[in-house]
């Protein structure tokens, strides 16, 4: 079985003391197929203990005037080597549109980061159009997606403890990975998000269109995280 790529997206949590707490228990994972995204000010930490790095978010300029952004440019000069892009909280709560989320992207693969472009649909939405015009209109303009990972990650799954059938995340993931072949004659890596946890990481795992996951409220966890990572990726 190919290694899979394990993302932890811990958002806008823990203080200082608990990401000291956090990181002495998983310390021990030392694995390129593990990234970590934590809070941007907390991004040196983990630098020091070796980790793979991503940041949650980033403006779409390399610098400038622009109070309180933090620029892929300056990320990846400290080693940060992932970005999440098109998050959906990002696209409902700061109203992030498929246009920014697409300059953004091509800032990100332009300073040599890997953009885990997160897609899609809400409760009731049509999948397959969902995921057509996120990702046509992420992708306008960019010719080689070899530093772009998708992540198929249904709005509604996100931090509920609900998971879609195997069968409807293979059925969204063959449709990304199909369109992508089609449009950009590539083969690109796929994760999937959404309430991934210790109880269904086994059967999350054998679904072979899924090349990895990203996991948000189980990788502030240090042991479901440890095992969620034994599950998914091998040395
Ligand atoms: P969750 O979050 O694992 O807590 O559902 C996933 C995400 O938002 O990326």
């Amino acid at each position: 079985m190919k290694n899979k790529l394990v993302i932890g997206n811990m958002k806008m949590n823990l203080n200082k003391d608990e990401i000291e707490r956090y990181l002495q228990k998983i310390k021990q994972i030392n694995n390129s197929n593990v990234v970590i995204c934590p809070s941007s000010i907390y991004i040196p930490y983990f630098l020091k203990y070796n980790f793979e790095v991503g940041i949650q978010n980033v403006f779409y300029l390399d610098r400038g005037a622009y109070t309180g952004e933090i620029s892929a440019m300056q990320a990846n000069s400290l080693g940060v080597h992932y970005c999440l892009v098109g998050h959906s909280e990002r696209r409902t709560i700061f109203s992030e549109s498929d246009q920014l989320i697409n300059q953004k992207i091509k800032n990100i693969i332009s300073n040599h980061m890997v953009a885990v472009f997160c897609v899609g649909e809400k409760k009731g939405e049509n999948l397959e159009q969902v995921l057509n015009s996120q990702l046509m209109n992420g992708l306008t303009g960019i010719e080689n997606l070899d530093h772009i990972v998708i992540a198929y990650e249904p709005v509604w799954a996100i931090g509920t403890s609900l998971v879609p059938a195997k069968e409807e995340i293979t059925m969204a993931i063959r449709y990304i990975k199909n369109l992508v072949k089609e449009k950009f004659h590539q083969d690109i890596t796929v994760l999937y998000g959404g309430s991934v946890n210790v109880e269904n990481i086994d059967d999350l795992n054998r679904i072979k269109e899924v090349d990895g996951f990203l996991v948000g409220g189980s990788s502030l966890k240090p042991e479901d995280f440890i095992k969620i990572i034994e599950v998914a990726v091998k040395e």
